[in-house]
């Protein structure tokens, strides 16, 4: 694996920031979360732009595609995936996130909630599959500002998935 920059550090920390404090402060607003009231597990940003800075579908296939092969290789994470449909799980996740980041996509597959109950997911998990996700999106040259739109979205949802 690459060696991780120290930008990529700074960054993370910032990130861990943002993630710690999404936990904090998204207690009492649960009840009208936009992770619970929509399967995708938040509304889409708005505009084209960030959909444009993935480079469109086939960029976000090639950085789900490529973060997909991290996680089964990631050893603080691999064996979640182990006898799991990686085909389906691909497929959701291009049109989650294609609908996440503002493209012409529909998100037809089940809520966070639903979608890892019984999984018994921990921080450590979520954190890892963040990280193997950021290296996907360096690696198809997504700007950082376009990254942390996508992984804002993705935080909040952090309550809906980790169950431990
Ligand atoms: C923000 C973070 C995450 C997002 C956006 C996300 C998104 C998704 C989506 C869209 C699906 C497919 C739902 C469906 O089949 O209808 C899914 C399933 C799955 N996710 Fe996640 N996930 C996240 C975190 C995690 C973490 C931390 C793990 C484990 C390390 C994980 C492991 C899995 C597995 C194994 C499945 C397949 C379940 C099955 O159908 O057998 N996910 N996830």
């Amino acid at each position: 694996m690459t060696k991780p920059t120290l930008a990529f550090h700074r960054r993370h920390r910032l990130l861990g920031l943002i993630f710690g404090l999404s936990g904090l402060f998204a207690m009492p607003a649960l009840a009208a979360s936009p992770v619970f009231d929509n399967p995708a597990g938040g509304n889409p940003i708005g505009g084209m732009s960030v959909y444009k800075a993935f480079h469109e579908q086939p960029g976000i296939d090639r950085v789900i595609d490529d973060s997909v092969d991290r996680w089964v290789a990631d050893p603080r994470i691999s064996k979640r995936f182990e006898g799991r449909n990686l085909v389906r799980l691909r497929l959701e996740l291009k049109a989650q996130v294609c609908y996440l980041v503002g493209g012409p996509c529909a998100y037809a597959g089940k809520d966070m909630k639903a979608a890892h109950a019984g999984m018994g997911l921990e921080n450590l998990d979520f954190n890892a599959l963040a990280e193997d996700l950021q290296l996907a999106m360096n690696k198809e040259h997504v700007p950082f500002p376009a990254q942390n739109r996508l992984l804002a979205k993705l935080a909040p949802m952090q309550r809906a998935i980790v169950t431990k």
